[in-house]
């Protein structure tokens, strides 16, 4: 059975308790949290800030943070995020005008860099960034919201984004992030993606470790 990692985004937590959802939400069984910054520029939302992201790491938490970057410009708050304890950086390409520039950048701060790709944008916006990422990350609702419906047509960008990682011969993360729930984890594995962001469907459900493990066992059930 391939890896695969759950990330629930805290997007759909309780901020007024935002450590203790965290520490929950893995000791339910969750792998890495995905952590949403929004600046009301790039998206018509805001969210939180590195200081948020430093805090979670004086309070104790050491799973991976996966910071997604809905923000524009991007680099100022790439080191920001990494001195702040970031795992992973990922961002939007067309929210840096020098996107290998920004992609090294995380890499120079030790963390781990990955591309974000829009409903609307092509699989082949990515293709020359395949030697240096470490995640593509497939966007199945338009960001800037949580609890959106899941956009039937990322099946197919699944698909193409999972040759091109597969022609690149690298260990690179495919993850998938909107609207995933447990009736669609299943497929949208399927379709080859490895990493889900789910934020809706754990944090608004009773049990944290009884969603997660019903997501897990819809993945125990893929087949490639
Ligand atoms: C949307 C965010 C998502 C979102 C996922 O812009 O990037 O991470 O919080 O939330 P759900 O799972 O509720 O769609
Ligand atoms: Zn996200």
């Amino acid at each position: 059975m391939a890896d695969y990692l759950i990330a629930p985004s805290i997007l759909a937590a309780d901020f007024a308790r935002l450590g203790e959802e965290i520490e929950s939400v893995l000791d339910a069984g969750a792998d890495v949290i995905h952590f949403d910054v929004m600046d009301n520029h790039y998206v018509p939302n805001l969210t939180i800030g590195p200081m948020v992201c430093s805090a979670l790491r004086h309070y104790g938490v050491t799973a991976p943070i996966d910071v997604h970057l809905m923000v524009n410009p991007v680099d100022d708050l790439i080191k920001m995020f990494a001195d702040a304890g970031a795992t992973y950086i990922t961002f939007h390409p067309e929210a840096s005008v020098h996107v290998d520039r920004s992609v090294q950048l995380i890499k120079d701060l030790g963390c781990r860099p990955g591309l974000v790709l829009n409903p609307f944008s092509s699989v082949d916006a990515v293709k020359w960034a395949m030697d240096c990422i470490d995640i593509l990350l497939v966007m199945s609702v338009n960001p800037g919201y949580g609890g959106q419906k899941f956009i039937p047509r990322t099946y197919e960008k699944l698909r193409q984004a999972k040759a091109l990682i597969d022609e690149s011969g690298r260990d690179i993360r495919l993850e998938v992030d909107g609207g995933i729930n447990l009736e669609n984890i299943g497929s949208v594995a399927h379709a080859g993606a490895d990493m889900f962001v789910a934020g809706s469907a754990i944090f608004g459900a009773a049990d944290y470790t009884d969603v997660i493990n019903q997501m897990r066992k819809e993945l125990l059930s893929v087949t490639n």
